[in-house]
């Protein structure tokens, strides 16, 4: 059933325009939830990330992380909690957004560093703050960083240029192509495709990065790829 931002509810016989023909029609519904409630906030992905993003964090124990789409910022504290679970308290994880939310002062209070800035130029092209950004990423031990703001695409692209050996990269609303999409995910896990493995192909190749492969992200349509060693760095 197609959801709405505004209202925050799931709307039955909400009305599409065919991009073809302009016609008003209503949207298909789906057995697909987008959203979910956790805790006081809402969380935009599939349910198993509640499993397999604290499995995850587990297995690289980050020292920092960067995430780009708060959104209504469950998934930000499902992030906080999971860490925090950890031991990891410390650990900051910056998140932003370009539209200011009622929660986000909540999600501040639980020690999630929310900003309301668009770190990118308005054609998405550039980074606009690349010495805070780089710093940010640079400093030492592992970072993470998510891509689930407005253009995936172009954040991974941007921001995979600024990982250090052993960082990681990650973005939503993923499948390997459009055929994998409509055979494995659509109608079933996800109904959002925004990024594909011929987007982020060459960007991959100049910054060597490899797929995390022990944890199944494709099901929960993230992508995950960290910076390997190059070789006259490996031993
Ligand atoms: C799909 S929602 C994020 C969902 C959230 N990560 C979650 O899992 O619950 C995408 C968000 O990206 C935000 N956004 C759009 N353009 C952005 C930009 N340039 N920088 C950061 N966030 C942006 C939108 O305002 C929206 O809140």
């Amino acid at each position: 059933m197609p959801y709405c931002f505004e209202c925050k509810g799931f709307a039955p016989g909400l009305i599409e325009i065919c991009p073809e023909c302009n016609a008003p029609y209503p949207k298909i519904s789906s057995p697909v939830k987008g959203t979910w409630e956790y805790e006081d906030f809402t969380l935009q992905q599939h349910k198993d990330v509640l499993t397999e993003f604290p499995l995850f964090l587990q297995k690289i124990n980050p020292a920092r992380v960067l995430e780009i789409g708060t959104g209504h910022g469950g998934f930000s504290f499902l992030l906080r909690n999971s860490l925090n679970d950890m031991g990891l308290s410390e650990v900051p994880i910056k998140s932003f957004d370009v539209i200011e939310r009622e929660c986000y002062d909540a999600l501040r209070s639980h020690g999630v560093e929310v900003s309301v800035q668009n770190l990118f130029d308005p054609s998405y092209s550039e980074l606009e703050e690349r010495e805070l950004i780089g710093n940010y990423v640079q400093s030492p031990g592992i970072s993470l960083v998510l891509c689930d703001g407005g253009n995936k695409r172009m954040e991974f692209n941007i921001l995979s240029a600024l990982l250090k050996e052993g960082d990681f990269i990650m973005a939503h609303d993923y499948a390997p192509d459009l055929q994998y999409f409509n055979e494995h995910i659509k109608g079933k896990r996800w109904d959002w495709f925004e990024i594909e493995d011929s987007h982020i192909e060459e960007a991959c190749k100049a910054n060597n990065l490899a797929s995390f492969e022990e944890i199944n992200f494709t099901d929960i349509v993230w992508v995950c790829k960290y910076k390997e060693k190059s070789e006259s760095n490996a031993q």
